[in-house]
């Protein structure tokens, strides 16, 4: 066993989780622990609860599923164990998702899907992700000076509302892997919305946070905050309006939300939002739709890293980090180590740099994909990296392009909220999926049941500076820049390891991370997540408030480096395939992993 700075805090958190698990929750309030609202929970999942407090990881030999409420995954384990494949059970988890954990992810959102197939050894990545409504212009998130709005202003209401991907997704992925009857996979949900479920800590410190905002539109504020009061953890929730919506995509799919009364009921809601009302109409309804995109794969050590190319930027920024990073050997430096660090923490600054220059929907602006993940671009980048000291600045490099082309660097905000599911099923095939509304309760607008997203303010709110214009600024039709960044580690071509977290854009450190600790570090699935965290994007160095990441500050500073210690609230879900299965759930967040 390693002593040190880092280990010592893996170590702890084996030996004495629930006080790290605690000082966590501090650090991060409302992420509270789960404690007493699943105490009623089936034995499988008291014993996940207990595998995540104990710092171990769940073992089974068919199939598992990490994700982020006990409900949600005992959904998926029983589709799972009724013989359901990883898309059918991703269903019904996403589903209740939706009502257990409303304020990350649902209906009203988009997500990105990663699928290995065990049959015929293939990956395919799916884009759900919401897009700008054909009437929206690049100066949405502008005031009458041209100046970006605040971002609050911009999110609550209307106005920041894409069309939504995720019914469209999960019809898709039925479409093409699912092997159970469709109307079945929304039993769970429609049962938990009918028959009420206990409100998790964590939903009810997040609501009680921002009852203000959820307070301005009656539909929420209804369900929300019930005679004004902000709900509380452990009281019975029912939902029978998204019941009956789930109804309807059960018997109709997802035709019944893209039309219909559903689709009705979104256009009134988005378009009639008092103070900030939006432009998405029936037209951008009719034509969503799910996109299959090019897998973007990395390679790091005996590893292919693989996941979603654009929009997302999630796979080229933990490729890129990893392809960097690669060039050193961090496992001789060890996870305690403030060089090991330096290279993370120059290496992200450094892929952070090229997103912001380059990375958007590459259906509307020319992208250098394959350039951007090269092994000698990214050599090439990761020789800045030789000195002793943080790097006084950082520029996006030159990637190998096609394309003559000037752009400049985004101006974009992304909170965390999202939520992330990975399942394996007992046919081989793996799902690594993320999911958002994006802000913790995205737009504030609830119709029928679920809340709509925010998700246009992933765009930039600037569209030019000095006259060039930036990669991600908002267009009709275009899909905003994601951090998501669901990924399938590849060995020898099969899958080892799938991955992915909320976070907003730190959600792309918080996922290098764990697979450093897993694949340099040999810590197993739960300890790599379980790692404190240290992150960084645009310059500051967070480290995890409370954490043994905080006790690196000293040495970070010492490098050059501006640190501040805070909390970093991930919600990592990951299973480690090889032998048996192995799923960890973060301990920062209400998640499970259960298999069989
Ligand atoms: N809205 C979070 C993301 O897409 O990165």
């Amino acid at each position: 066993m390693r002593t040190g700075i880092f280990t010592t805090v893996a170590v702890t958190a084996l030996a004495a989780a629930p006080a790290l698990a605690q000082q966590a929750a501090d650090a991060v309030a409302p992420e509270a622990a789960a404690g007493g609202v699943f105490e009623s929970a089936s034995d499988a999942v008291q014993a996940s609860l207990a595998a995540k407090a104990d710092g171990r990881p769940v073992e089974a030999e068919n199939w598992m599923i990490a994700a982020a409420n006990p409900h949600a995954v005992e959904a998926g384990a029983a589709v799972l164990r009724a013989g359901g494949s990883a898309a059918d059970a991703m269903v019904a988890v996403q589903t209740v998702l939706g009502l257990v954990e409303p304020q990350s992810s649902g209906l009203g959102g988009g997500a990105f899907l990663v699928w290995y197939d065990g049959a015929t050894g293939e990956m395919t990545t799916l884009d759900g992700r919401e897009t700008a409504p054909l009437a929206a212009t690049p100066t949405l998130f502008q005031n009458e000076n041209g100046e970006p709005l605040k971002f609050f202003d911009a999110v609550v209401g209307g106005r920041s509302v894409g069309t939504p991907g995720t019914p469209a997704l999960l019809a898709e992925a039925h479409r093409r892997w699912g092997r159970a009857p469709w109307p079945s996979l929304f039993d769970a949900g429609i049962g938990l919305a009918e028959g009420g479920f206990a409100v998790s800590p964590r939903l009810a410190g997040l609501v009680a946070r921002d009852a203000e905002r959820l307070g301005r539109f009656p539909a929420t504020a209804d369900y929300f905050l019930p005679d004004g009061a902000a709900l509380q953890a452990g009281a019975t929730l029912k939902n029978p309006a998204y019941a009956e919506t789930l109804r309807i995509l059960a018997s109709e799919g997802a035709a019944g939300f893209y039309g219909g009364p559903v689709a009705a009921d979104i256009l009134r809601g988005v378009q009639t939002a008092p103070g900030n009302p939006g432009v998405l109409s029936a037209m951008d309804m009719t034509l969503y739709q799910v996109k299959e995109r090019p897998t973007v794969c990395a390679s790091y050590r005996a590893f292919e890293v693989c996941g979603m190319g654009p929009p997302s930027s999630g796979a080229l920024t933990v490729g890129q980090i990893l392809g960097m990073a690669g060039e050193y050997d961090l496992a001789a430096m060890g996870p305690d180590s403030a060089e090991a660090w330096r290279i993370i923490g120059d290496a992200s600054r450094l892929a952070f740099a090229d997103r912001g220059r380059y990375m958007a929907d590459s259906d509307f602006v020319p992208m250098p994909t394959e350039g951007l993940v090269d092994a000698d671009y990214l050599a090439s980048r990761a020789a800045l990296l030789a000195g002793e000291a943080a790097l006084d600045s950082v520029a996006p490099g030159s990637p190998e392009f096609d394309h003559a082309l000037l752009f400049a660097d985004d101006e974009s905000i992304e909170l965390p909220s999202t939520s992330h599911i990975s399942i394996v099923d007992q046919y081989g095939n793996v799902l690594s999926m993320t999911t958002t509304i994006e802000n913790a309760f995205g737009s504030r607008l609830m119709v029928r049941g679920f809340l709509l997203n925010n998700e246009l303010t992933d765009f930039s709110f600037r569209s030019h500076r000095d006259g060039v214009p930036i990669a991600n600024r908002l267009e009709p039709g275009k899909r905003p820049r994601s951090s998501m960044a669901p990924t399938i580690v590849m060995q020898d071509g099969k899958p080892v390891l799938a991955i992915g977290s909320p976070g907003g854009s730190r959600i792309i450190g918080y996922v290098a991370k764990s697979i450093i600790a897993w694949a340099d570090w040999g810590m197993d699935v739960q300890q790599a997540l379980a790692l404190p965290h240290a992150v960084n994007r645009f310059g500051t160095y967070d480290v995890e408030d409370g954490t043994a990441a905080a006790g690196m500050s000293e040495a970070l500073t010492g490098m050059g480096f501006e640190v501040k210690p805070r909390g970093l609230n991930s919600g990592l879900h990951a299973i480690a395939i090889g032998g048996t299965l192995k799923g960890g759930a973060d301990p920062r967040r209400e998640g499970i992993a259960l298999g069989g």
